[in-house]
């Protein structure tokens, strides 16, 4: 593959992943450089084309929800699948929101798979 266009050549993108849900806190949003994270109702999604796996995102999450696709725990896995098809479904987010109401609560909570709403 030539590097003609500078585009990134190995397919690790980084993920979200489940603390995301029901926080959203969206301080990533405002250091990626390349907006490649969507906004759905109650979680985000990186668009793994898009992502040029910076990593600027990571420390900046308050609930460590992001990490690189192959440092990516286990139980965790299905959230490479969802968030290629949450961002082909929702639309860009380029600038921080307020995070959702109960945020700090959910921020602590360990599995909430179940209440990702998929919008
Ligand atoms: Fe954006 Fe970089 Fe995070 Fe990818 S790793 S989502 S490019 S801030
Ligand atoms: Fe979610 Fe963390 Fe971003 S909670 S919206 S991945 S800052």
């Amino acid at each position: 593959m030539g590097g003609a266009e500078g585009v990134k050549e190995a397919a690790v993108a980084y993920i979200v992943a489940e603390p995301c849900i029901k926080c959203r806190y969206s301080d990533c949003v405002e250091v990626c450089p390349v907006d490649c994270f969507h906004v759905g109702p109650n979680f985000l999604a990186i668009d793994p084309e898009e992502c040029i796996d910076c990593g600027a995102c990571v420390p900046v999450c308050p609930t460590s929800a992001i990490f690189a696709e192959d440092e990516l725990p286990a139980p965790w896995v299905e959230y490479v699948k969802l968030n290629a098809e949450l961002a082909k479904r929702w639309p860009v987010i380029d600038k921080k929101v307020e995070a959702l109401p109960e945020a700090d609560r959910w921020k602590d909570v360990a599995a909430k798979r179940a209440e990702l709403d998929l919008g």
